[in-house]
């Protein structure tokens, strides 16, 4: 007791309970502050800012190159006073990451500027000039809300860490969707997913995404929940695509607005992956509509789509429930599902709550689907 009570006073920490993932690990190591202030106006502030329990971020510009990576000591409040400018270079990134346990995060409402548009080129992460990818990665416990991030060069935000609740973010890539001089007639963003998610026990909530690729993309981690977003403009909500070796379970999908999307809600699963499940997938009280390609899609052939699938990846129990509603549009399928085989997509796949309208039927291939309107 008298170590502690010493300790305590000699740090002026406060010593709290920080939850662990599934496993019991922390997403960061044990890292006790000081009740001090800290703030960042240059990236020169960030170690001695990092020892204090609060710290405020003014707004600056990250030299180009550099990533602006904080590690905020555990139960640490960190708030933005001003928007962070990214430097324009070719580089891999990240641009910004944020590592701990059990931080609270509140961007006020102000910018992270990625400068997207300075490299898009119509290739996305894959092709062209090398983009930083992505731009922020929370790799943290806590919560993590309102912050806008703007024109992000390849993926925006990726997820991964435990015991997150992310809310009121605005990923504006909307810039990306009109064409450039170097994209040619194609949109000039590609592969500007919103979140991309490899994490346990996160929700993200009440957000907004404008974009040219997946809004939300989970590629592995059990209860996650989507919850009061909106997409526009990208590829719509998926899980996957799942690689070998991955476990997804307990996603909730619920209460979200998709609008002027290539697909709506979509699965899809490497045709050649082994040993993964993707497991309770719940849709509820979606609505989604302006869908160009297919309205729900579950492809077992990614990255083909509605190729051979194959059959490494066992999808099990797909749940429509409340009111899901998708108008798609007339050269768009409403629903396909191409599974490899009955045994790797089993379970309990009631569709109840499903109404997809407009376009033309799809096929369901060897899934349980039962009930809906499609
Ligand atoms: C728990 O967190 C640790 C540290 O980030 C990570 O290595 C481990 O994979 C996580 N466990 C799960 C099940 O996510
Ligand atoms: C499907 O779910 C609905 C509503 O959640 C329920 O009323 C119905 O009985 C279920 N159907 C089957 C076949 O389980």
């Amino acid at each position: 007791m008298f170590n502690l009570v010493a300790f305590t006073l000699l740090f002026g920490a406060v010593v709290t309970a920080i939850p662990t993932n599934r496993t019991g690990v922390l997403n960061a190591p044990r890292k006790i502050g000081r009740r001090c202030t800290g703030e960042i106006q240059s990236l020169a502030d960030v170690a001695a800012a990092e020892e204090c329990t609060t710290i405020v971020i003014g707004g600056f510009t990250v030299p180009a190159g550099e990533t602006f990576a904080l590690a905020p000591p555990d139960g640490a409040s960190v708030s933005l006073t001003g928007a962070i400018t990214f430097g324009f270079q070719e580089w891999a990134g990240p641009l910004m990451t944020i590592t701990g346990n059990d931080i609270t995060f509140n961007g006020n409402g102000h910018e992270l500027l990625g400068q997207g548009d300075l490299y898009w080129d119509g290739q996305g992460i894959n092709g062209g000039v090398t983009k930083p990818d992505p731009m922020l990665r929370i790799n943290m416990g806590g919560s993590f809300t309102n912050l806008k991030l703007v024109n992000s060069p390849g993926r925006a935000i990726a997820i991964g860490g435990s015991s997150l609740t992310v809310s009121s973010i605005d990923v504006d890539n909307s810039a990306g969707s009109a064409p450039n001089s170097k994209s040619g007639s194609d949109p000039a963003g590609a592969n500007t997913d919103g979140f991309d998610v490899s994490a346990n026990d996160v929700t993200i909530e009440s957000s907004t995404v404008a974009n040219q690729d997946d809004c939300l993309a989970i590629n592995k981690g059990t209860s996650i929940t989507f919850s009061g977003n909106t997409c526009s403009g990208g590829h719509g909500i998926s899980v996957g695509s799942i690689t070998s070796g991955v476990t997804v379970s307990n996603v909730q999908i619920t209460g979200n607005t998709v609008t002027s999307s290539v697909n709506g809600l979509r699965i899809k699963t490497d045709a050649t992956a082994t040993d993964s499940t993707v497991s309770n997938v719940v849709y509820s009280n979606n609505k989604l509509s302006g869908i160009t390609s297919f309205g729900v899609l579950i492809d077992q052939s990614y990255p083909s789509t509605l190729g051979t699938p194959g059959t490494g990846v066992v999808i099990n129990t797909v749940t429509f429930s409340g009111t899901n509603t998708i108008a798609v549009g007339s050269s768009a399928k409403r629903v396909e599902v191409n599974c490899g085989s009955t045994s790797s997509c089993d379970g309990t796949w009631n569709w109840s709550g499903l109404t997809v309208t407009g376009g033309s039927a799809g096929a369901v291939k060897n899934a349980p689907v039962s009930g809906g309107s499609f």
